[in-house]
């Protein structure tokens, strides 16, 4: 994520924290802490799948090489440095970045000193258009306000009763690809579809009044013309010169809310007789802030169901097709899931009782965060360790780097799900692991997108086993907004009765 000139490399910090190398077997020590990795055992002969993915730069690249690479696919352009060290600033394009990796830094950075930074201009000029000023992207006093509001709808209790709808989706997508067995299936465009499928059964228990593929498209090609960094952006360029990817994704961005529209005045009269479903549409109208007792505007819920869509359903399917690709490449882990979804038995799932499902999800994620990047800008000058970061300047967390980082992880780029196992998962270190950042912005979807996750999974799962057919071009991730397969993913599903 750099061109320019390195300005500094923290060496060390181990005054920060970081955690270091040891002459204990290569085993990485948070300080004063147990070695993080040392469950897995180094010696297990079993070869690992390591999935393919760019190699990282050995050199910064050139100004408009970087916007190039940018634009195609900003995952290309992280150097070897960052999956290195603990804290990377250089100057470049997009001015300073300084990227940090150090667990103690990013729990600064996200909770301790969370009022020195705000999310960034180009983040916020990329979402908020097509997002309206719905929780990912709004700030300050109306950002406090609707997450107070809506931390309600996605606490354990409310989440724990969409459970039905999960396992109803993900009965539907396990029966149509067994249907499907002997024959090739998209396994993203399934993943996606199932996505919307629960959201729709989530939000909208009465189902969407127009085909729900079409607001799927939509969604899609809104991510996909604004998901290139736009140059104009980068450079700081007003607003109110237009940007070609922003046009682009007006038609689908008007095709949202009318849809939507159409939808709250639907539920406010069914509301209004007394008969409405608890959905989160329901919940979302019912809302109130806690201290001041007043309900979100029309515009704010219409924002906000916009944003759960597009914050939920893409991300969300990205994590099981990178979950299924890795599965299908690991025959090991693929027979162990197989087993604990056999011994739930038949009928529904309860995700809590899947762990190794949840935990190759959540080592999917691990190698293919459905967010690469966060990016925050300085409010004021300050300093990570001894890096300085002047006001305005940018700094990341990059899931991409930080999940792959060698001094965090024991063999980063191998698919190892049980790190993620009960007995094993507190080794890691809370502020090393981050697909749904940290802080107050961490994501308000999680537990609803885990247990989603690993219910459709397991329907998956017993439904069928996919393979990658021996012609697939390379399975390698592209970051568009979320990171995917770039040429799709395409496998063969065989029926496992
Ligand atoms: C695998 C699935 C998902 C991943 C990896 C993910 C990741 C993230 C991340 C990293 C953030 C924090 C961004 C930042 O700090 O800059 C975030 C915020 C958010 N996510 Fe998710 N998300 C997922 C699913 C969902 C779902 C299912 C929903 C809603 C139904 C959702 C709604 C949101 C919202 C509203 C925010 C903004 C929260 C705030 O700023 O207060 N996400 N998500």
């Amino acid at each position: 994520m750099q061109c320019g000139a390195y300005l500094n490399e923290a060496r060390g910090n181990r005054d920060v924290g970081f955690p270091r190398r040891t002459d204990k077997g290569g085993a990485l020590f948070p300080p004063d802490k147990e070695p993080m990795s040392a469950t897995i055992d180094l010696s297990e002969p079993a070869p690992r799948f390591r999935p393919a993915v760019p190699p990282p730069l050995r050199e910064p690249l050139g100004l408009f090489e970087f916007l190039r690479a940018a634009r195609k696919n900003p995952i290309t352009t992280w150097m070897d440095a960052h999956f290195k060290l603990p804290v990377v600033a250089a100057e470049g394009a997009m001015g300073r970045i300084t990227v940090v990796s150090d667990p103690a830094l990013i729990r600064y950075l996200l909770i301790e000193n969370v009022d020195g930074y705000r999310k960034d201009d180009l983040q916020r000029r990329v979402l908020a258009p097509g997002l309206g000023n719905g929780l990912l992207s709004a700030e300050g006093d109306e950002w406090r306000l609707q997450r107070r509001t809506l931390a309600p709808i996605f606490n354990a209790r409310t989440v724990q009763g969409f459970s039905d709808a999960m396992n109803a989706a993900g009965a539907k997508l396990g029966r149509r690809l067994a249907r499907r067995a002997g024959k090739q299936v998209d396994v993203a465009l399934e993943m996606t579809r199932v996505t919307l499928d629960v959201l729709e059964r989530t939000i909208f228990t009465h189902g969407l009044p127009s085909d729900p593929d079409a607001l799927g498209r939509a969604i899609t090609r809104f991510l996909e013309a604004v998901g290139p960094i736009d140059p104009l952006d980068v450079f700081g360029v007003p607003d109110f010169v237009p940007r070609i990817g922003r046009l682009r994704a007006r038609p689908a961005g008007r095709f949202f809310a009318e849809v939507v529209d159409a939808l709250i005045a639907r539920r406010k009269a069914l509301m209004a007789g007394g008969d409405a479903p608890r959905d989160l549409l329901t919940l979302l109208l019912a809302a109130h802030d806690p201290e001041t007792g007043n309900g979100l505007s029309d515009l704010a819920v219409k924002a906000n169901i916009v944003t759960f869509i597009a914050a939920g359903h893409e991300t969300t399917a990205n994590s099981l097709t990178w979950t299924l690709y890795c599965l299908s490449q690991d025959p090991a882990a693929q027979a162990r899931i197989e087993a604990e979804v056999d011994a739930a038995g038949p009928g529904d799932f309860a995700a809590e009782r899947l762990p190794f499902t949840r935990a190759a999800i959540e080592e999917a994620m691990r190698l293919f965060p459905p967010v690469p990047f966060l990016s925050r800008q300085a409010v004021r000058d300050d300093r990570l360790g001894r890096i300085k970061v002047p006001r305005g300047s940018l700094v990341l967390v990059a899931p991409w780097v930080l999940h792959r980082h060698h001094l965090l992880w024991r063999d980063p780029d191998a698919f190892m799900p049980e790190r993620f196992l009960p007995e094993n998962r507190d080794a890691i270190p809370r502020f090393a692991y981050l697909p749904f950042g940290a802080g107050p912005r961490v994501c308000i979807g999680q537990s609803f997108s885990i247990q989603e996750a690993v219910i459709v999974l397991a329907h998956v799962v017993r439904a069928v086993r996919f393979r990658l057919p021996e012609d697939h071009p390379p399975v390698t991730p592209l970051h568009r907004v979320t990171l995917r397969p770039e040429h799709g993913l395409r496998m063969e599903a065989e029926a496992r009765d």
